[in-house]
């Protein structure tokens, strides 16, 4: 499939047009940002890495029957994928406090809640993406209820995949986010990428922290972190 003119560019991604109206190219970049992109620094290898992981993770989820954007993999920084109209909705799953939970709930990182915590955020920079409710969702037309509804059950029925997958390798899915979007016939499929960028992962045993947090804490080793994730799943 022939690449065209970029349409977008992310933080860590760029998309491209192809010679099919909906199909685009998905191209992963080096570029790491955080804290709304007030930090920023290329980690060597990361487009290459979060690809393959994505992919990995991806083509898994498909044969779980969770319905995706992926088409295929085209080389080590590009996926070709079906062209969707995101909603502007960051929807994020936590089996483990940590993070922005931690700081804006004063509980400690690493405590097990007993239900599974759903959150969503609006995404728009200019705001630092707002955590929002369901109610203000549907109010800025990010998405209707029926919508969230979908959004949420197939959130739920992803994590409990990646849970699964994630423990075969001695991991701990922490916590993750994910965005959806529309095909042209209306169907709500997963988009964007899963990947240590947008989850974070601890080894079950020493719950070191295999993630992009490397980064946003300055604890270092943040390429041979992703490269671990890459190898674990790779040898299942
Ligand atoms: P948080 O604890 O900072 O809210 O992050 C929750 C999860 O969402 C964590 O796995 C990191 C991921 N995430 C992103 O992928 N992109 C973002 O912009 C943010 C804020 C979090």
């Amino acid at each position: 499939m022939k690449q065209l003119e970029k349409i977008y560019e992310g933080k860590a991604k760029q998309i491209y047009r192809t010679e099919d109206e909906n199909l685009i190219i998905m191209h992963y970049k080096d570029d790491a940002t955080a804290y709304n992109g007030i930090k920023k620094a290329q980690i060597k290898e990361k487009g290459t890495l979060n690809n393959k992981i994505s992919t990995i993770i991806y083509k898994y989820l498909i044969a779980k029957g969770i319905p995706t954007h992926y088409i295929e993999t085209i080389n080590d920084c590009d996926q070709l994928c079906k062209k969707v109209t995101i909603f502007p909705l960051e929807v994020i799953c936590r089996n483990y406090v940590a993070g922005s939970m931690s700081k804006r709930l004063g509980i400690p990182e690493g405590t097990k809640p007993e239900n599974v915590i759903f959150e969503i955020c609006y995404k728009n920079d200019t705001l630092g993406d707002p955590l929002i409710n369901d109610h203000h969702a549907v109010a800025l037309k990010a998405a209707t209820y029926d919508e969230l509804k979908e959004i949420y059950k197939l959130t739920s029925e992803i994590n409990e995949y990646l849970k699964e997958l994630f423990s075969k390798v001695g991991i701990i899915l922490v916590d993750f986010k994910i965005e959806f979007g529309k095909t042209f016939d209306g169907k709500i499929v997963l988009a964007d990428e899963i990947s240590p960028d947008t989850a974070r992962l601890w080894d079950e045993k020493t719950h070191d922290k295999l993630d992009k947090d490397r980064f946003r804490r300055d604890l270092g080793h943040v390429t041979e972190a992703y490269q671990e994730i890459y190898k674990r799943l790779g040898s299942l």
